[in-house]
C-alpha cells in the first residue's frame, strides 16, 4: 500500500468519523498496518476495494474507527503537567477524570501524586477501548511505561513486577464510554483530556465537546489538555493547562 494512497484514503474516510486527519499525519503509519491487515482479513485486493466495502456495508465504519484509535501513553507523561497540578491543585477531596485514560497510566499517575501528597480524591478514567479498561482495572505494566515516573514514587507505589498496590487503586474507577457520544456529569475539580479530542476530531467536535467539558469544571477546576494542543473557549495558564474562558 502506498503512503499517498493511504494519505488520499484516509483524507477521505475521515471527516465521516468526525476525525482530523491532519492529527494523524505522524501516526498515519500505525493505522496503515491496521487497516493492510483489516483489507487482508476480508480479503480484499486493496484500499479501493476497502472504501467499496465501507460504502455498501455501514457496520464497517466502527472497525474503521477502532482502527484508528492511538493509545500512546506512559505514566508521569509531560512532567511540568504534574509540576503544576501538586502544587495548584486545591480542593479538599480532588474530584478527576481522565476522559482517554487508556490503560489508566494518566488516571493513576494522579492518584499516586495525591496519595503520597495525604490528599483525598475520587478519580474517574473512560476510555472507548474495552481492551484498555480491562488492563485499567489490572494495573499492571510493563517497565517502559514507569520509566518517567520519580524513582521514589515508582518505589512507593508498584510491586517488583510492575502491579500498582491496591492502596494506589483504592478510589479510581474506569468505564467504557465514547467521549463523542456520552460524558460523566461531574462537576470534576480537574478533567485531563490529552492527546484525544483536541488532536484527531475535527473541528466542530473539538467545539462541541469543549463546551461540555466546561459544564463538567467546579468552579476554579482544571482542564488538563495536551502541551501542544488548545482547547477552544478556555484560556491558557500555562502549557496544557486550562481553564474556562
Ligand atoms: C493517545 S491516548 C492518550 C492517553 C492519555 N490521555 C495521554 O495523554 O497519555 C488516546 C486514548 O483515547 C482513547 N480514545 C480514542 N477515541 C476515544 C473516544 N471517542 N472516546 C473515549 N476515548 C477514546 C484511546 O483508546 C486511547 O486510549
Amino acid at each position: 500500500m502506498r503512503d499517498e494512497d493511504f494519505v488520499a484514503f484516509l483524507q477521505w474516510a475521515m471527516p465521516q468519523m468526525g476525525l482530523r486527519w491532519a492529527g494523524f499525519r505522524k501516526v498515519r503509519g500505525q493505522v496503515r498496518k491496521r487497516v493492510a491487515r483489516r483489507i487482508a482479513e476480508l480479503s480484499l485486493t486493496g484500499l479501493e476495494e476497502y472504501r467499496d466495502w465501507l460504502k455498501t456495508h455501514p457496520e464497517e465504519w466502527s472497525v474503521l474507527d477502532a482502527a484508528c484509535r492511538i493509545s500512546i501513553t506512559r505514566f508521569y507523561r509531560d512532567r511540568a503537567i504534574w509540576q503544576f497540578l501538586e502544587s495548584h491543585l486545591r480542593a479538599p477531596e480532588v474530584r478527576g477524570w481522565s476522559a482517554g485514560c487508556a490503560a489508566g497510566e494518566e488516571p493513576y499517575t494522579l492518584a499516586i501524586l495525591l496519595r503520597l501528597a495525604g490528599r483525598r480524591y475520587s478519580i474517574l478514567g473512560t476510555d472507548t477501548d474495552a481492551h484498555q479498561i480491562e488492563r485499567a482495572w489490572k494495573a499492571c505494566y510493563p517497565a517502559g511505561s514507569l520509566r518517567d515516573l520519580p524513582p521514589a514514587w515508582r518505589e512507593a507505589a508498584f510491586e517488583p513486577k510492575g502491579c500498582l498496590r491496591a492502596e494506589f487503586r483504592a478510589g479510581v474507577r474506569f468505564l467504557l464510554q465514547d467521549i463523542r457520544r456520552e460524558m460523566p456529569e461531574g462537576p470534576f475539580d480537574l478533567i485531563l483530556c490529552r492527546n484525544l479530542v483536541f488532536t484527531y476530531f475535527a473541528e466542530d467536535i473539538q467545539l462541541e465537546i469543549a463546551s461540555r467539558l466546561a459544564s463538567r469544571l467546579a468552579p476554579g477546576g482544571f482542564l488538563v489538555a495536551g502541551m501542544h494542543e488548545t482547547a477552544p473557549g478556555f484560556k491558557r495558564l500555562a502549557p496544557g493547562i486550562f481553564q474556562p474562558a
